[in-house]
């Protein structure tokens, strides 16, 4: 999966929150928003999926730890389409994160590895960032 944007001084902070605005590609499969320490070691690994064979249009949500996936949290809902222009925001809460997206969908996550600063984010495969801000 491509990477299209990847930081590593994000500075992230409990009580932040990041707003995402960007553009679902018109044959997007699927992207993620990683945030954590490294690509190994991640605190949320933020999935929509338009091809999961096993219930359509997904949301999935895990972590990682040293390169391993714990496991899988799933939204069957998808409040975004392909092609389309879209904002959505991750609040870093001490316990969770929380997704808030279009139509209202929102989704959690605990904060499985009791991070309090992250400093990696990337953005993988058919999403492509316009603007993103840490609130
Ligand atoms: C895997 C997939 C990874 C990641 C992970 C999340 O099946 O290949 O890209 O999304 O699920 O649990």
């Amino acid at each position: 999966m491509s990477t299209n944007l990847e930081i590593h001084s994000l500075g992230m902070k409990t009580g932040t929150t990041l707003k995402i605005k960007g553009k679902v590609d018109s044959d997007a499969a699927r992207f993620n928003v990683n945030l954590g320490n490294n690509s190994n070691d991640l605190a949320l690994h933020f999935n929509p999926r338009f091809d999961d064979s096993r219930d359509g249009y997904v949301i999935v949500c895990n972590s990682k730890s040293g390169g391993s996936w714990q496991s899988e949290q799933r939204e069957k809902q998808l409040p975004f389409s392909q092609g389309s222009t879209v904002k959505f925001s991750i609040e870093f809460k001490d316990d969770k994160f929380v997704i808030k997206m279009p139509e209202g969908v929102e989704m959690e996550f605990p904060n499985r590895h009791n991070y309090n600063h992250i400093d990696y984010m990337a953005v993988n495969g058919g999403f492509k960032v316009t603007s993103f801000k840490l609130d």
